[in-house]
């Protein structure tokens, strides 16, 4: 209570010293610097929000109007956000179901953070606080998994490829592993031939989807050599996954 009769009295002053109209009770009553007397942790973090520099007022319109306060944002999230981020990249074709739910700060603190981009916990440990880590940290863990940089492959918001990767599966592996793309690695050791496609042409295991390089990978980890996926044990037993279904003519 003492509190806000402290704060009434401030505003009283304030208005009776310098009596302008509108501009000025708002900037006193909403503005930082009463706010931050109380609420330092806000921006205590190595990252501020640029938005708090416009006041506190620009997110709560009155948190204190009532006896027990309310946060009194001007809108929800991701509404609120929206109001000065471009909404562009939220809406691709494959949004993020944290984003299609609206979930902004469930990643990121609105006011301050010791990490980038105001994130609450750095990457990978932030995707950990909702997918299971287990998936990720397998015998073999692919080296880009490894050194948590998940958004090397992932848009953490939404795209227009399957997923939220930043581009479609076959063109990304190749970027690092351009060596494989003509597939003359999976039958080198066969004496079959020297080609085995790796795109291009109908899964046979998965349906509906076109072959790549993760039929045969895992892009994460995989308790097998090579990152295998994980239904086969050795590279003979890889083949028969597929060559049950099919024959190849010789
Ligand atoms: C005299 C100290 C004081 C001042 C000044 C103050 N607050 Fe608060 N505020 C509190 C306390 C105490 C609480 C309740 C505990 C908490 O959530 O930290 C609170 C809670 C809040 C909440 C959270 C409500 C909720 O639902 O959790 C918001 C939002 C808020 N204040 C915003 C502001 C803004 C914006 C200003 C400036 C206009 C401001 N406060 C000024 C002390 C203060
Ligand atoms: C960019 C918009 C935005 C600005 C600017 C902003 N806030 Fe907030 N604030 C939010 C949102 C959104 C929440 C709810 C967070 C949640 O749901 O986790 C919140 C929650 C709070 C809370 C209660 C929960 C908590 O995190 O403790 C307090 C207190 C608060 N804000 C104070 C302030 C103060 C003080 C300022 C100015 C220094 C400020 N806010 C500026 C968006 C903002
Ligand atoms: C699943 C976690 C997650 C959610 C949910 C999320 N973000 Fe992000 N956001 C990130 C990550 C991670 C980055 C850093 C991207 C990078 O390093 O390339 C980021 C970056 C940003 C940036 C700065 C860089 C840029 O892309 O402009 C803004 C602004 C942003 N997010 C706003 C939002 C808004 C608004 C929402 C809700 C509609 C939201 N985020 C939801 C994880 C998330
Ligand atoms: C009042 C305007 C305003 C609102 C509302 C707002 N932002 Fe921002 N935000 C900015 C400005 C300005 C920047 C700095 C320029 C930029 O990156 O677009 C920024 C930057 C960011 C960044 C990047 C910070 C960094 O590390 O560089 C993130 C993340 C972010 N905002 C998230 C959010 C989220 C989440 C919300 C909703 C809870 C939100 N913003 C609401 C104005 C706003
Ligand atoms: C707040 C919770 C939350 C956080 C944090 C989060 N995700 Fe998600 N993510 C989900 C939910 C919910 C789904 C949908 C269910 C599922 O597929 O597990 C999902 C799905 C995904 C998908 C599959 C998309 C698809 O089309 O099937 C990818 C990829 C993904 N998340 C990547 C990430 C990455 C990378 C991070 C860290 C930057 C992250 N997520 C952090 C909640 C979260
Ligand atoms: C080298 C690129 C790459 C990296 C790095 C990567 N991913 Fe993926 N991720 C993929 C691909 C490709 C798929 C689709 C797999 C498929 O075709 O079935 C995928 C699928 C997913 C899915 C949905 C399907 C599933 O397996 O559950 C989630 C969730 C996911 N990734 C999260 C993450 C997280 C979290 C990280 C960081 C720890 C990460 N990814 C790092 C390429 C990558
Ligand atoms: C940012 C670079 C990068 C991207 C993108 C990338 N990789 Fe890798 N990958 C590596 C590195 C580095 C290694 C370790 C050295 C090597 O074997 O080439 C590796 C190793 C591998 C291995 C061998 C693992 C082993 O233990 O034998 C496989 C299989 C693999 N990657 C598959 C993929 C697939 C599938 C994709 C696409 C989803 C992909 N990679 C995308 C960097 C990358
Ligand atoms: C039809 C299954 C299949 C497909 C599709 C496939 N691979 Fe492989 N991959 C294999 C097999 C089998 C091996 C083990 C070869 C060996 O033992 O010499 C392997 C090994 C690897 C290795 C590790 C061996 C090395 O030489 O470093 C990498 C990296 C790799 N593949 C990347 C890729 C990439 C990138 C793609 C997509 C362009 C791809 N693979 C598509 C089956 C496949
Ligand atoms: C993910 C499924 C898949 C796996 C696993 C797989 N293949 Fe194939 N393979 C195919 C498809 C699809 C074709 C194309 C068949 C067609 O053209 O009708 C093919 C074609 C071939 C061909 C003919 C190549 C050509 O010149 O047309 C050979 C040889 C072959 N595979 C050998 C292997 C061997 C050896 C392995 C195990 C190391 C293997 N495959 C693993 C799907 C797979």
């Amino acid at each position: 209570m003492k509190k806000h009769i402290f704060l009434g009295i401030l505003l009283f002053l304030s208005q009776s010293i310098w009596p302008l109209p509108g501009p000025v009770y708002t900037l006193v009553s909403a503005g930082e610097l009463p706010c931050l007397r109380c609420h330092k942790s806000k921006k205590a973090g190595k990252v501020v929000h640029p938005a708090l520099e416009m006041g506190c007022s620009t997110c709560h319109l009155s948190p204190h109007e009532e006896e027990k306060p309310e946060l009194s944002l001007m809108s929800d999230p991701p509404g609120l956000c929206f109001n000065c981020h471009d909404q562009g990249g939220f809406t691709k074709k494959h949004q993020h179901t944290a984003v299609a739910l609206g979930m902004c700060t469930s990643c990121h603190n609105p006011h301050s953070s010791n990490n980038e981009n105001l994130l609450a916990a750095d990457i990978p440990d932030l995707c950990y606080t909702c997918h299971d880590k287990g998936i990720f940290t397998k015998k073999t863990v692919h080296p880009p998994v490894a050194s948590g940089q998940c958004s090397i492959c992932h848009n953490p918001h939404s795209s227009d490829n399957m997923f939220n990767l930043e581009n479609p599966i076959w063109d990304m592996c190749v970027t690092c592993h351009d060596d494989k793309s003509s597939g003359k690695h999976v039958i080198g050791g066969f004496g079959f031939g020297d080609m085995h496609p790796t795109r291009g042409i109908p899964d046979p295991v998965r349906d509906g989807r076109e072959l790549s390089c993760t039929s045969c990978h895992n892009p994460h980890s995989s308790n097998l050599k090579h990152l295998f996926v994980n239904n086969t044990l050795s590279p003979g037993n890889l083949c028969s996954m597929c060559h049950k279904k099919i024959t190849i003519q010789p």
